[in-house]
């Protein structure tokens, strides 16, 4: 799969992009990511990117032309993996439908993704209304760029590609995605700062703890839907 970012913060993503698993997806060309620094289809001498919004209000918003012209260049570029398909533009707006591992899943189903990031005010309309396919929140609350989102994104769909998540860690995941949450996890040692584990738990009798896990399974998926 391939993901194009375009964002206006480019270095934001370089540590995201270097560490556990999105690294091992990127390492095992299971995935990979451009960054695209929409500032560069500018056509004025100062590439400002961003004006006044009409009619008056507080803070700026970002233009079309530099926008347009960026998805004009990865039409061209990537019609190789497109072929006719419409172009996938994801604009990451707290307006946008929140986003959930089934989302996650379509994504990672797809052969391309363009991630576009807005920053101050929002987008010039225009491109929401003509260009973006799908709009994506992460949560009701407002970050001052699309660029965590992105990364957010990229991290649940690195994990859902073939072959970059461990047996074990898939087997961890499959459970996720199923409508019930993990339980409660110990490790040694037994007793620390006289915090101890359930004694069921070291009992040595497996009917007991299996009914336990499922118990403790049960509560948090109860209290997540609170
Ligand atoms: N941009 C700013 N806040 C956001 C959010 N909560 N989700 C997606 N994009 C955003």
């Amino acid at each position: 799969m391939h993901i194009d970012v375009l964002t206006l913060f480019p270095e934001m993503f370089a540590s995201p992009l270097s560490h556990s698993i999105v690294k091992r997806a990127l390492e095992k060309a299971k995935l990979s990511i451009e960054l695209i620094d929409f500032r560069k289809f500018c056509t004025d001498k100062h590439k400002q990117v961003d004006d006044y919004p009409f009619g008056g209000a507080p803070g700026m918003v970002i233009k079309p032309e530099p926008i347009f012209r960026a998805v004009d260049y990865l039409k061209e570029e990537r019609k190789n993996i497109l072929g006719h398909k419409p172009f996938p533009l994801v604009y990451l707006t707290p307006q946008g439908e929140t986003y959930s591992q089934q989302i996650a899943k379509e994504f990672s189903e797809m052969d391309y993704l363009a991630l576009l990031c807005g920053h101050y005010k929002d987008v010039d309309y225009r491109v929401r209304e003509h260009l973006v396919m799908k709009e994506i929140s992460i949560g009701n609350y407002v970050l001052s760029g699309g660029e965590l989102p992105a990364m957010v994104i990229i991290d649940t769909v690195a994990r859902l590609q073939q072959g970059v998540l461990t047996n074990i860690e898939s087997a961890y995941s499959d459970s996720f995605q199923t409508d019930s949450l993990d339980g409660p996890y110990y490790t040694r040692p037994r007793e620390y700062r006289g915090y101890s584990v359930p004694d069921v738990l070291i009992s040595g009798n497996h009917k007991k703890i299996e009914e336990w896990q499922q118990k403790k399974r049960n509560e948090f998926t109860e209290r997540m839907k609170k």
